[in-house]
């Protein structure tokens, strides 16, 4: 495209929010913008209006319409390894625990006490407790007591209680839906929500080879809050297009955007992209193919072209994880409110690297290494996010390139959570 087309181009409304320059479109008419958008072809994608990042109201809707519906990536099973261990968090103003029960099973139940709604994890989330073990979970209020798969096994004094003798079954914690797959758990508050699995079957091939249960985690990062939008942050994790800026002198020698295949599904769950090692970057060359860096030994059994990249896969709507031949990273972000997010990583090595004998020196490489690189995606996510009042960034947004692919499946995702409507 000329530069002369863009500039005739310019101002014409296409894609705007009619007469909501105000900044005050309705939820629906949001929505009928996301619709509108995700039913183009790629070619045609743009990137929607700051409304759809800053609307309060929409937001209210993904809570209930995504966030409480729709598998939600936690944690890894190995940080739930034995009977008795949890891992504790909270989304959207539900905290819940999952537990690994004496029969291996790894449930999740809400922390609010059926007796008067105490954080039954008060104590460890207030110390800042994600992980721990426990026989039992006992309320730190009256001493409520529940067993690991969320059985009331104790009330103290309440013996003279008619109403509780009655009620006796229906104090167990509120359970929720858990699914594991290739390893990592998640959560769903829906009762009535679909199996997982049957979504990834077209996943499942790409992955195979790099046996995803079998990765351990090595180590998190944890992330202070964020001010700016989920969207924003998933957005910006979505696509290798920013290497190029953002990243440039981090990621894009190693792994250039123009390299980068971001055009490998259609699926309205999930995508993946290749990001390819330049010639440049590389360590060397196996069968016609850059073989990419590495901090460990590469997984036995992957092919010369599979380590000559890394996949970069996104679960919607807020799961991230990128397995190379080393290391496995896994992401997730998650809305704090309309406004902030809470970004944690954690990296993760085949169980087979675990007593290599550099794995201090390689933990603390890694780490600082992320820490930067996520520096300088916090660094764009909030740059933009403070635009976001602006009447400009209200107007319309710009075309998208093929990187950005996922940010146009992830419009139909939302049509079709939001408005139910399949584009
Ligand atoms: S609130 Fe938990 S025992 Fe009373
Ligand atoms: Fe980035």
């Amino acid at each position: 495209m000329a530069v002369s087309d863009f500039v005739s181009t310019r101002g014409n409304g296409n894609g705007s929010l009619n007469g909501s320059h105000n900044g005050n479109a309705s939820a629906q008419e949001l929505i009928d913008l996301i619709v509108e958008h995700a039913s183009r072809p790629m070619e045609e994608a743009q990137a929607l209006p700051a409304e759809y990042y800053t609307s309060h109201a929409l937001y209210d809707l993904e809570v209930e319409r995504i966030f409480k519906r729709d598998w939600l990536y936690v944690c890894r099973t190995d940080e739930v390894a034995d009977p008795g261990d949890w891992y504790a968090s909270e989304i959207v103003g539900q905290p819940f625990v999952l537990v690994r029960g004496k029969d291996m099973q790894i449930r999740a139940f809400s922390r609010v006490c059926p007796h008067r709604f105490m954080d039954i994890l008060r104590e460890d989330r207030e110390e800042g407790r994600e992980h721990g073990h426990a026989e039992s979970f006992v309320c730190p209020y009256h001493s409520w007591a529940f067993d690991t798969e969320g059985a009331m096994t104790g009330a103290p004094l309440m013996n003279r209680s008619a109403r509780f003798e009655r009620e006796l079954d229906s104090y167990s914690l509120s359970s929720y839906a858990t699914e594991v797959w290739n390893g990592f758990v998640f959560v769903n508050f829906d009762p009535d929500a679909e199996p997982l699995g049957p979504r990834f079957t077209e996943l499942d091939e790409v992955l195979a080879p790099y046996r995803l249960e079998e990765w351990k985690v090595l180590d998190r990062l944890d992330w202070p809050e964020v001010p700016a939008t989920w969207k924003l942050a998933m957005d910006n994790g979505r696509e290798c297009y920013h290497h190029q800026g953002a990243h440039k002198e981090s990621i894009e020698p190693l792994w250039p955007a123009h390299l980068v295949d971001a055009d490998t599904t259609d699926s309205e769950y999930f995508y993946y992209h290749r990001m390819f090692v330049s010639a440049e970057g590389a360590i060397g060359e196996e069968d016609g193919h850059y073989l990419q860096p590495v901090v460990l030994p590469a997984l036995e059994g992957l092919t010369p072209y599979q380590r000559s990249h890394s996949l970069l896969v996104g679960v919607y709507p807020t799961m991230w994880f990128s397995p190379g031949p080393d290391v496995l990273l896994v992401a997730k972000w998650w809305p704090t409110g309309p406004d902030s997010h809470k970004f944690d990583l954690a990296v993760c090595i085949h169980e087979s690297r675990l007593d290599h004998p550099d794995l201090e020196k390689i933990r603390a490489e890694t780490k600082e290494w992320l820490h930067q690189i996520q520096l300088e995606d916090a660094r764009m996510v909030t740059g933009i996010q403070s635009m976001l009042g602006s009447d400009r960034a209200k107007q319309r947004g710009g075309a998208l390139s093929h990187l950005e692919r996922p940010m146009w499946t992830f419009q139909k995702y939302m049509a079709k959570r939001l408005a139910g409507v399949d584009v």
